[in-house]
């Protein structure tokens, strides 16, 4: 029996396919799913409601230790709850999308989640998925398999865009790229554990690859890393 379960860190900008590519690879192999970046979205969400400017470090500190936040797998769907409410829908909305990106900067924040990405990952019985943006840098730099997946700039906001359209929303495809760049700008600049690959991350191109693609091969390369960690 291995010490702890696998942990997989996939990393990568908005909208490379990070949480399509990593829900189906945790139903398929039955691990845990960590979406780091809806628990920032879930800080953002409630800041915004109580009203703490998103770079009012001594409430968002203050917050943080109010907030429960959880994650609950039905069918399809990874719902995450912010107490009891279950807020997956709002959290998704372009508002808190920029406010997401503007708390995460603030590095009380940060520090402040570490412990709950590490505890909801290594809670997990066979192995965790984490998507983010520094998992193999910061959260877990020891991550037995760490993966980095980009897009080009239009390709990626043209998926967030279609994904918009689905639910509704009618944003041009011009502003959602506007607010990716702003986005991108802000997640890799930040000093606060900026956007990177980590050194040793596995880099994939998702810009002329089916999705489906890319989850097979990081399907194969986990199979292969679960049954040596067994
Ligand atoms: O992946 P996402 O779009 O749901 O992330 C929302 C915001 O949170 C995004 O602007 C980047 C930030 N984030 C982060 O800084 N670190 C993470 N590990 C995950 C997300």
């Amino acid at each position: 029996m291995a010490a702890r379960p696998l942990i997989v860190a996939i990393d990568g900008p908005a909208g490379a396919g990070k949480s399509t590519v990593s829900k189906i690879l945790a139903r398929r192999l039955n691990f845990a799913l960590v979406d780091t970046g809806a628990i920032y979205r879930c800080v953002a969400l409630a800041a915004r409601d109580q009203k703490i400017p998103f770079d009012d470090d001594d409430r968002l500190g203050a917050l943080l230790d109010t907030l429960i936040i959880s994650f609950k797998v039905e069918g399809e769907n990874n719902h995450v709850f912010l107490g009891a409410r279950d807020v997956s829908d709002p959290i998704r909305s372009p508002e808190i999308s920029l406010a997401a990106s503007q708390v995460s900067s603030r590095p009380v924040v940060r520090a402040g989640l570490l412990e709950l990405q590490r505890r909801l990952a290594l809670a997990a019985k066979t192995g965790a998925i984490l998507e983010g943006r520094d998992i193999g840098t910061v959260v877990f730099p020891d991550a037995d398999l760490k993966f980095f997946l980009h897009a080009d700039p239009t390709i990626r906001a043209r998926r967030r865009y279609e994904e918009l359209f689905q639910k509704g929303n009618e944003k041009t495809l011009a502003a959602v790229l506007k607010e990716q760049t702003h986005r991108d700008k802000e997640d890799t600049e930040r000093e606060a554990a900026p956007l990177k690959a980590a050194d040793d991350a596995v880099l994939i191109d998702s810009s002329s690859m089916p999705l489906s693609e890319v989850v097979s091969q990081l399907e194969q390369t986990v199979r292969a890393a679960l049954a040596k960690h067994a």
